[in-house]
């Protein structure tokens, strides 16, 4: 059962949240074919310690980078390595920073240069994916419901979710009850209420939805080598819905 937090524990997470969306800002200027994963994990760790954060992923049970870099088939926990992006490459970042003792995480998906059409379709259903989870995220509703209303979208867009990677509560701690299974049945599971704060994050891919791990222990790749994206926000439950706490505001000074 996930606990509900206090508004003042809520504006932490989302301070932990500025620098999360600011550092993805960051991330899409830089990412040109011929940037590497290893480059950009680099400038996020800097990134953040310059804004007085951590990055809280590096050391996590042994995760050694401070992002997880996802390029193509790789559909989640992939290292930053040194090999030159190229162009039409989908890569997936994933950062979580700590900023005094709270936690926020946001993974998104870009394309390199210019995607193709498929790649393109990819990157549009995975995001809009985590936008009908985050609309179901109400209080009164389920975590069922968040499931639920994401494989749904996605099954209609004749794209699959990769099962057994879920959203969780964050706070304090980077994982927090409760799990937030990117599939499931409307109306069943935990009930969600003011103040919880979770993140949403399915991982979609064109191809079926088997997965292998590298031999390096982390790397989780498709099995039939099709592409996947993942868009990941950090949300606190209100009455009205959702807010997004890994989002910069409209107008923010760049
Ligand atoms: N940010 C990831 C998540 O969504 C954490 C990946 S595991 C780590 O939960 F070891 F890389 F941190
Ligand atoms: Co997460």
């Amino acid at each position: 059962m996930g606990k509900a937090k206090t508004t003042e524990e809520i504006r932490r997470i989302a301070k932990a949240g500025q620098i999360v969306a600011a550092c993805h800002r960051e991330i899409e200027r830089r990412l040109k074919p011929g940037t590497t994963t290893a480059d950009i994990d680099r400038f996020v760790e800097g990134y953040i310690q310059q804004r007085q954060g951590r990055a809280a992923q590096k050391g996590y049970k042994g995760y050694p980078y401070a992002t997880c870099a996802c390029v193509n088939d790789v559909a989640c926990h992939g290292f930053p390595d040194e090999k030159p992006l190229q162009a039409g490459d989908l890569v997936t970042i994933d950062l979580v920073v700590d900023y005094k003792g709270w936690l926020a995480d946001s993974a998104w998906s870009y394309a390199v240069g210019k995607a193709d059409p498929r790649g393109t379709y990819l990157l549009r259903t995975a995001k809009q994916a985590l936008y009908h989870g985050i609309a179901a995220a109400k209080s009164g509703h389920t975590i069922g419901d968040i499931g639920h209303a994401m494989a749904s979208f996605v099954q209609r867009s004749g794209c699959q979710i990769i099962p057994g990677f879920v959203g969780h509560g964050i706070g304090r701690a980077l994982h927090e009850p409760p799990q937030v299974p990117p599939s499931g049945t409307a109306g069943t599971g935990a009930k969600l209420m003011e103040g919880m704060v979770l993140t949403i994050e399915p991982i979609v891919t064109l191809g079926k939805p088997e997965v292998w791990i590298a031999p390096d222990g982390w790397t989780v790749r498709t099995r039939d080598g099709m592409r996947t994206a993942q868009f990941e926000h950090t949300v606190a439950i209100g009455k009205e819905g959702a807010r997004i706490l890994t989002r910069l505001p409209k107008r923010a000074a760049r």
